[in-house]
């Protein structure tokens, strides 16, 4: 925090009223999918509070036209966004799924592409956060460099809703809690404790991944989202209801190769929302196929 900020008082947050609450939280639902039940009002109330610290914005109506005006709404609403997400993540976060990729998934597509001739692997990680899912594949992938994958163009991509989160991803730079499940040889190998508990991650795993703004819920950018091997998306559409999680879900299908797999979280399943994939079980979990 700025020395010249003044720590943010939640208690004295603006209240909010039933039908502002109704109003921000069906256009927040509009433009990204994120649903607020009304048990979440007051978490609602708390984050809409900075931004209307933030702007001066004094009463809950002003705020609401303040960040759907076109001379302001477009900067305002990535700000809103960014209060609004939930980023929590670590490396290494679902390890009986990275072990069924690296051990049978991986192994498989890697001979289907290669008796085609077509060495490029395509990996998405949707909802990346601050990039631990996308560079923890990485660092699996680089282990393969000089066997499984020898020659093969490599492109990961980490997409997220929130600029901030973004811009630490690009940094590469991660404290103890974001590590604290990285096995001990991935950590010695790929990153530097340049002061306690400031990990910066390693230039040849940053050089894998890449990543840039995307909201899941844009039907024209999700369009240019095309040949994925690998989609993951995990713990983002718990955030969603079920409707937008069945049109998100619908992109991932279609931008999904046929013979590639969809990964969400350990606690999530496309049960009601998408009856198109099939279910793969694999030990400690399961994924998706087409
Ligand atoms: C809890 S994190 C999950 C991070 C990572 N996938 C994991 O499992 O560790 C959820 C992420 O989804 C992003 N998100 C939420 N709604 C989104 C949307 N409509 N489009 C893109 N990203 C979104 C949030 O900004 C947040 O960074």
């Amino acid at each position: 925090m700025a020395l010249d900020m003044k720590p943010f008082d939640a208690k004295s947050a603006p209240k909010i009223s039933d039908k502002d609450f109704e109003q921000l939280r069906d256009y927040i639902y509009n433009v990204c999918g994120i649903y607020f039940h009304s048990s979440k009002k007051y978490f609602l109330e708390s984050r809409l509070a900075r931004r209307m610290e933030g702007t001066g914005c004094k009463t809950h109506a002003d705020y609401y036209q303040f960040v759907r005006s076109p001379a302001t709404g477009r900067s305002e609403l990535s700000k809103l966004l960014d209060e609004i997400t939930t980023n929590e993540t670590c490396f290494f976060r679902n390890m009986p799924q990275l072990n069924a990729l690296e051990n049978k998934f991986l192994p498989e597509i890697v001979a289907a592409k290669g008796k085609i001739g077509f060495k490029k692997l395509r990996i998405w990680s949707a909802g990346s956060s601050s990039g631990e899912e996308a560079y923890t594949m990485a660092m699996i992938l680089l282990e393969k460099r000089q066997t499984l994958l020898k020659d093969w163009i490599i492109e990961i991509v980490g997409t997220d809703i929130n600029e901030t989160v973004l811009a630490q991803a690009r940094e590469g730079v991660y404290n103890s809690y974001s590590v604290r499940n990285t096995p001990d040889y991935y950590l010695k190998k790929y990153f530097k404790e340049e002061a306690p508990g400031k990990f910066v991650l390693s230039p040849e795993v940053k050089k894998l991944a890449t990543f840039s703004q995307l909201n899941l819920y844009d039907d024209n950018k999700m369009l240019f989202m095309k040949s994925f091997d690998f989609i993951f998306c995990a713990n983002v559409l718990i955030y969603f209801d079920t409707s937008s999680k069945s049109k998100v879900v619908q992109h991932f299908y279609n931008n999904l190769q046929p013979y590639g797999y969809f990964f969400v979280g350990q606690s999530e399943s496309l049960h009601g929302v998408n009856d198109k994939f099939k279910t793969v079980h694999f030990p400690g979990g399961f994924t998706y196929n087409k």
